[in-house]
């Protein structure tokens, strides 16, 4: 049995980390349901990640979260890694279990689900068709967890088509690889749009698309939260859709994280939201 600290710590490990949410987040729970306990940053460059993973355990934390450019790299170092991050091809989140071993999840996808059913209870991933933007690590994770929880058609499309066919390579054949420019086309009859692609970001160009075949009924998710408003989620919300910005995966991807860490499933609140917000 491994020594653990009665004080739990947690943190996340990134190169930079500076710019990261989380300590908001589960610091906000920690003292919200009275654990002792502090969640901090750890700047981990590349080459020491593998020394900072061995400590996790001598040093009695309880886990950590994984950012840029570490969410690759960490796999051999961890004793065991679940299937959905495996899939994904990507760690966010590891938990020191009680014998001391590591394993490794990645809560990126099912945290920006969830933000979704919580906007549109009516709304599942099998719903109908859903037609995702982008094939950077992000769609990685939204389209691998799509597929985990029963999306029958996942529309991917990217400026670069090679990255999104290695996407549908991964995933399977629910993967429908398309062109950058028949993304408009492809908002014919879909459940959900899902932008994961940098455009709309604060200082980027915004990302164009028509949305004159996009169904009204449709969500629209967008996985940028700065603005909070990306241009597509004002046309969306214009043209009358339910709208989610990626504050919610923030959110939700922590959830099971301190679950895991601290033994308690913590509540989205108003006042969290309005926290984080306050650090924008
Ligand atoms: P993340 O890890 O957050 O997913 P990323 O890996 O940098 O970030 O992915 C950025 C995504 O935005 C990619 O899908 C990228 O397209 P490419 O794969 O073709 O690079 C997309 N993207 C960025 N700028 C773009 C632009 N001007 N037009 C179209 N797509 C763009």
């Amino acid at each position: 049995m491994a020594d653990r600290n009665t004080f739990g710590i947690a943190g996340v490990m990134g190169w930079p980390v500076a710019h990261s949410r989380s300590p908001v987040i589960h610091n906000h729970w920690l003292q919200r349901y009275g654990i002792a306990g502090r969640y901090v940053l750890f700047a981990v460059p590349p080459e020491k990640l593998e020394a900072a993973v061995r400590g996790l355990a001598a040093l009695g934390l309880r886990g950590c979260n994984v950012t840029t450019p570490h969410k690759q790299a960490i796999f051999p170092m961890l004793d065991r890694v679940d299937d959905l991050a495996r899939r994904i091809g990507a760690v966010n989140t590891v938990v020191v279990e009680k014998d001391g071993t590591l394993t490794g999840f990645n809560n990126d996808g099912n945290g920006f689900i969830q933000s979704l059913r919580d906007a549109d209870p009516k709304w599942r991933p099998d719903s109908g068709p859903v037609l995702v933007l982008g094939a950077g690590g992000a769609s990685r994770a939204v389209v691998a967890s799509l597929a985990a929880q029963g999306a029958k058609e996942i529309r991917l499309a990217n400026r670069t088509l090679d990255k999104a066919q290695q996407i549908a390579d991964a995933v399977g054949p629910v993967v429908k690889v398309l062109p950058w420019g028949e993304r408009a086309d492809a908002l014919e009859g879909v459940a959900l749009l899902a932008n994961a692609t940098s455009l709309g970001m604060a200082g980027k160009p915004p990302l164009e698309i028509s949305l004159d075949r996009l169904p009204k009924s449709a969500l629209v998710g967008d996985l940028i939260y700065i603005p909070p408003e990306t241009p597509l989620l004002a046309a969306a919300r214009v043209h009358g859709n339910i709208t989610v910005n990626g504050l919610g995966l923030l959110l939700n991807q922590a959830r099971p994280a301190f679950n895991a860490w601290f033994g308690v499933m913590p509540e989205i609140t108003p006042e969290l939201v309005r926290a984080i917000e306050a650090t924008f």
